[in-house]
């Protein structure tokens, strides 16, 4: 049994400790693994390299892909489903172990029903994919945000600033909220809650009459004033999955709350510094049970499926399914206000 492993989208921490977990389970089963490299543009290309014990030993806790990745979308580029066929002919492969987010995990479910035996692995630090609790490297970058936003308390107190951190997180708030939360944030903004800027100017305006003379506010990247109906974008040109690349509205936060408080006011953007590094131990530990579940499935035959974490177990979960979005839900929404008075 010949098997591919492919990364593809946005990278994360714990990557590696996916590649590393197929490789040695493969190796137990007898089974050869294949790395395609720079995801989906290596499976057209036929950029494959066979991946050995030695290659991925250790490799678990470091940062990023080894096999490299791209937002590259087979079924945008011409004759990319045939030459995928034919590479996967060409290389003797069996089976192809996908590792992404919603838009890789979508193209490779359109491969299982064009006939390749694809097994899934969710990652994505948005934690936007419904059918698992966690996706892999979504602990790591709410660790990161948390610290960032811990750190940027000891500025803001001293010089009695509003700051603005900018989170990624795409359509959906899990990172703002739950990087925000675990970071003492006042004001957590989310895109599942348009917010009103005069009412966060209110908030800030209020916590000074309490004496609390600095703010420190989380927005999403995809969060939006109610009265604006499009997303703040950096550039509104469109990837291979047709999505726009988000980001300033942090700045233009800063520039609205300034003139409308009088307080100094200042913002950051984490930026990919939320997806750089090495994973904690929680993503290492995720990505390895994942890796091997992920052969399992090869072995039984049970493709078309993806694996997915359910309270604490890894189960099998169909594609179909798994692809479902994942938005913060009503009930949490509360959490966004929890230190607003602290
Ligand atoms: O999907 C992961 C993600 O990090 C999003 O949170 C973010 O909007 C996007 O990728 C950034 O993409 P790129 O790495 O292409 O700039």
């Amino acid at each position: 049994m010949k098997i591919g492993v492919m990364t593809g989208g946005g990278d994360c921490p714990g990557l590696n400790a996916i590649i590393e977990a197929v490789v040695k389970r493969a190796e137990k089963y007898g089974y050869e693994v294949f790395g395609v490299l720079r995801g989906y543009a290596g499976l057209i290309n036929g950029e494959i390299k066979k991946l050995s014990v030695e290659d991925v030993h250790g490799i678990f806790n470091i940062g990023g892909t080894i096999i490299g990745t791209s937002r590259v979308n087979p079924f945008k580029r011409e004759d990319g489903l045939q030459r995928v066929k034919e590479n996967l002919s060409n290389f003797g492969l069996d089976a192809l172990i996908v590792i992404g987010g919603d838009d890789t995990l979508g193209a490779a479910y359109k491969l299982f029903q064009q006939g390749v035996s694809v097994v899934g692995v969710p990652k994505t630090i948005d934690n936007d994919l419904s059918a698992t609790d966690y996706s892999l490297g979504y602990m790591t970058a709410v660790e990161i945000i948390a610290e960032a936003i811990e750190r940027l308390h000891t500025t803001a107190r001293s010089h009695e600033r509003v700051m603005i951190v900018e989170v990624m997180g795409r359509y959906a708030g899990w990172l703002t909220l739950m990087g925000g939360l675990a970071g003492g944030a006042h004001i957590i903004l989310v895109p599942e809650k348009p917010f009103d800027i005069e009412e966060v100017c209110n908030i800030i305006k209020q916590r000074e009459e309490k004496g609390k003379r600095y703010t420190i506010i989380a927005v999403a990247e995809g969060a939006k004033p109610s009265n604006i109906e499009s997303f703040i974008t950096i550039s509104k040109e469109r990837d291979e999955f047709g999505h726009v690349r988000l980001g300033g509205i942090a700045k233009v936060l800063e520039k609205e709350i300034a003139q409308r408080t009088g307080k100094e006011t200042r913002s950051v953007v984490l930026g990919h510094i939320q997806r750089g590094g090495a994973p904690i131990a929680f993503d290492r530990i995720f990505g390895i049970k994942l890796g091997i579940f992920a052969v399992d499935l090869v072995k039984e035959g049970k493709f078309g499926y993806m694996a997915c974490l359910k309270s604490t177990e890894i189960v099998a979960v169909k594609m179909e399914e798994a692809l479902q979005q994942k938005r913060v839900s009503e009930n949490l929404l509360e959490l966004t206000s929890f230190f607003r008075d602290t």
